[in-house]
């Protein structure tokens, strides 16, 4: 009767080739894809589709964004193109302050919610700081849920459009994100 356990070494190496291939499959699985992806969003303060409002400042609630310590509540839409009758991804749903002394940076912390499109259901977490004296603002993407879980990434964040006097904005956001 032949033992079972009692291997030659040729069987071992054969068994431990496998182990080796199995592991190497294993490790080739875990690489991260990459995604790059382009959006738009529509920041107004004011007029028709109102979707950030100031809730607190220096002198209030109503205190401009322009000035050190105000935050803003954003419900942005999220549309493909730069046009506001582009087609709808979503929305930007989060927080902003202007948190450097001079008023020339914002803090944001938002939330970007799919609700068509191939992410359907999913969110992509993005936080940072933005000087908006300069024409590209980098985010970190920290997190994400549905199909972004585990997402790390960056986001290049560009002023697409702005009129200062009505504080109406269209940001153009470049994501580049590693998800498995
Ligand atoms: C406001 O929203 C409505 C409905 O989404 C849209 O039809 C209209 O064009 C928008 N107005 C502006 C100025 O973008
Ligand atoms: C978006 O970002 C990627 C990576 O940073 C870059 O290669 C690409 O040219 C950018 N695309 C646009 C349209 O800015």
């Amino acid at each position: 009767m032949v033992n079972p356990l009692n291997l030659t070494s040729s069987s071992f190496f054969f068994i431990f080739t496998l182990i080796i291939l199995y592991v190497a499959y294993t490790f080739q699985k875990l690489e991260p894809n990459q995604t790059n992806m382009l959006f738009y969003i529509h920041d107004h303060f004011t007029g028709e589709n109102t979707s950030a409002v100031t809730v607190a400042g220096i002198n209030g609630p109503n205190f401009n964004i322009q000035h050190f310590g105000t935050v803003a509540i954003i419900d942005d839409p999220v549309t493909e193109g730069p046009a506001m009758d582009s087609t709808l991804l979503g929305s930007a749903q989060g927080v902003y302050v202007n948190s450097q002394l001079d008023s020339k940076a914002v803090y944001m912390v938002f939330s970007v919610i799919f609700t068509s499109g191939k992410y359907i259901g999913s969110t992509l977490e993005m936080q940072g700081y933005s000087l908006y004296t300069t024409k590209e603002r980098e985010f970190g993407i920290v997190s994400g849920t549905g199909y972004f879980r585990f997402v790390k990434g960056y986001a290049v964040m560009e002023t697409q459009s702005v009129d200062l006097a009505t504080l109406r904005t269209t940001f153009k956001l470049n994501v580049t994100i590693k998800h498995y």
